[in-house]
This record gives structure tokens, sequence and C-alpha cells, in this order.
């Protein structure tokens, strides 16, 4: 079955989602260039069943048309819950109106933020444990804890008979557009992205989702985001390697610049690094998508802040990248700052203060007055020769 936006992507399993072409924006932090999906699902077994998350607030009638289109709201016995935030929960009220003897399904922890976010009455909430399961007759829902990925009631509903994963954000990309993921030819460049955004600074809970999930028979991952992964061996491949943090022979430049000198230096890094057969990922925060700098952080083994000073301190950009660097905790090891100044200095030292505890090696640091002489090049190309050879060498 394929008809008016209802998917059959398996025996009696149905995405009943949503896209939103048009946004642009995630917690008014994350730009969305594609927009996104809402990917809510209907499980239909022979002797019940079960909604798989809901879709964002403002959708909740396309929802519905969708549900009733296959089946009457009524008869839904479950709505599983992966996840409280909003994009995928917010039509539970509206679902739990039309279908007033289905119980939601969610973690103990997830049974409060549905009682918080949504007034779910306790009574209409069937608290399951880790690997617990629900039958539907002739489909099984088990349900896997898998806690901050990325709230603290993430969990993961595995619906065994067809070895379907129903993991929410986990696996997810912000694309709108696309069904299946081994028909776009860039995903994993927008899964990489995903992952940097939302999934990198848990790395150590995505890498014991993973062990959990490891032995389970899983022919089918169908995200909450995006395109399903009806192969799924690619998407498990990646999240393997960024869970595990591993990085390439890569360095992000980001800096910021007002009148050239830190552009000057941080490009004389960058010709130093190419030369040494470093691949580069060059951000300008002046202009620079912050997904796609995520994106990048995700599997590079170094970076070089360029951070100048005005109104007696960082850059604000720059202080903005540095925090959100620390935040996003990616696996990166080595890192250089350089820094220029008109009349007073101190921002290597504010940024070694926004780091804080953060463990990364600084290969180099420099900051001058003004613009960069033929001596201060030099350095930075000594600073650059010694960062190439780390990068290339590999790292602890
Ligand atoms: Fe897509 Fe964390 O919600």
């Amino acid at each position: 079955m394929s008809e008016k936006n209802i998917m059959e992507i398996a025996e009696n399993v149905y995405w009943v989602g949503v896209r939103d072409w048009n946004r642009r924006l995630f917690d008014a932090l994350i730009p969305l260039p594609k927009g996104t999906s809402y990917n809510a699902y209907l499980v239909i077994g022979n002797k019940g069943k079960a909604l798989i998350d809901t879709v964002n607030p403002g959708f909740e009638n396309d929802l519905e048309d969708k549900i009733r289109r296959l089946t009457k709201p009524e008869e839904i016995d479950y709505i599983a819950m992966n996840h409280a935030e909003p994009d995928h929960a917010g039509a539970i009220p509206h679902v739990m109106k039309i279908s007033p003897k289905a119980k939601l399904v969610a973690t103990g922890r997830g049974a409060k933020m549905a009682q918080v976010y949504y007034n779910v009455p306790q009574e209409r909430i069937k608290v399951v444990t880790d690997n617990e399961a629900i039958s539907l007759g002739d489909k099984t829902l088990r349900f896997i804890e898998a806690p901050m990925l990325h709230w603290p009631e993430t969990m993961f509903t595995y619906l065994e008979e067809d070895g379907v994963l129903f993991p929410c954000d986990f696996f997810g990309a912000h694309l709108a557009g696309g069904i299946y993921s081994d028909e776009i030819v860039d995903l994993l460049v927008h899964a990489q992205r995903y992952w940097g955004e939302i999934m990198m600074p848990f790395r150590a809970m995505a890498q014991k989702a993973l062990d959990k999930i490891a032995s389970l028979n899983i022919k089918m991952i169908a995200p909450s985001h995006g395109p399903i992964h009806r192969k799924p061996e690619s998407i498990l491949g990646a999240y393997k390697r960024w869970a595990a943090g591993e990085t390439r022979p890569k360095a992000a430049i980001v800096y910021v610049s007002m009148w050239n000198s830190t552009d000057a230096m941080v490009k004389q890094m960058a010709e130093t690094l190419v030369s040494k057969g470093v691949e580069l990922a060059f951000h300008n925060l002046a202009v620079t998508d912050i997904g796609d700098l995520a994106k990048d952080l995700v599997d590079s083994r170094a970076i070089v802040l360029g951070a100048p000073t005005v109104l007696g301190g960082v850059h604000p950009l720059a202080v903005y990248a540095t925090y959100l660097f620390k935040a996003l905790r990616p696996p990166t090891k080595f890192a250089v700052v350089l820094s220029s100044y008109g009349w007073g200095g101190g921002a290597i030292r504010q940024i070694q203060e926004i780091l804080g505890d953060f463990k990364i090696e600084v290969v180099g640091a420099l900051e001058i007055n003004g613009p960069p002489t033929d001596e201060h090049m030099k350095r930075i190309v000594e600073i650059g020769k010694a960062l190439a050879k780390k990068i290339l060498e590999g790292g602890a």
C-alpha cells in the first residue's frame, strides 16, 4: 500500500508521519536546511494495534487523517512514547482523546514527563521496564531502554516478528524528503550532521545502546526523523564509528576575523595543513552553518580556532563556537588557537577558561598585535607542521 503519504513499510506496519518542508530551525539553535519529518508508525496486529510515537504540535489532524484511513482510532490499544520531546510526543493529547482506550507506553521517566508535559493521567500510562514486551497477537513490541539518547527517558521499540527497530531520534536525519535512506546519495552526510548536533554529546550512552541492540535481528530501522533504513548496515556502521569517536586526518578551522588579521593567520595555517595532506573543513563563523560545523566536528582530529579580541574580550562569535564545541563534546584530540588584537589581548586565556577541563592537547597558540608579520607567518607554519604531524600520526 502506498497512497496519500501512507506507506506500508512491513506487513501491517505503516508510516503515518508528516513532512515539515519549511521548518528551518530546531531548538532555536539548529538550522534545518532541508526541513525535517516527524515519523509516526501504526502497527496492526491481529489482536491489538499500537501507534509508535506521534508528531509535532500543529500536525495532529494530518496524523489523525492517516490513522483513520487505516483503522478507527478507537481501536488503538497502545501509544508507544519512545521520547517525550514535543516533536514526537506533542500530538499525544490529541491521540489520547480520539483513542480513549489507548494506554501510553513509556519508561518510568517517560511516564513522569508525559504527566508534566502532556497531562496524561496516571491510569492511562503503562510503564515498561527494560526488555519488557507487549503482544498485539501476531506482532510483539519489545521495549529497550536507551537513556540519554538524547533525553533521560528515551527508549527504543523493537517489532520482533518483522525485525523493525523504532529508535526515535537515534539513527535519524533532518530531511523532509525521501522514503528510504539507500535512495539518498548523501544520506550519511545528513546523518552525520544530525549525530553531531544531537547525539555526539552522548557517545558513551550511544555505545551502550549499540551493544544492547547488537544481538537483535534488525532488518529495518525506522527512526522518527528522515528516511527509513531498509538496509541498516550502512547507518549501523557509521554509528559504531561515531560512537567510538573515530577521527580522520582532518582539521576543522573555525574562526572569525574583523580586519583580516586573524583571517590571514588561519589561511596560512590552512595552507600549511593542506600542503601536508590534512583534510580541511573551513568555517568562517560570520557566515557558517552551525549544523555543518557540528557535522565536521564528528570526525575532525583537530580544531584550529581563530579568535580576535574585541571590546576587551574574545569576539562573541568565537565565544559561542568555543562554548558549543565544549557542549557537543567531539572526539577532537588536538587544538591550535590563533588570535590578533588591536590594543589589548587576552583571547587565548579566555578561551582556555571557557574550555575548562575539556581534554584536548593544545599543540600551539599565538596571539599577536595587529596584522601578522613575516615572522608571525613563519611561526604559524611551524605550528602548522607540528599539528599536521600529530594529525597524521593519529594521536593517542
Ligand atoms: Fe526529535 Fe529529541 O526529538
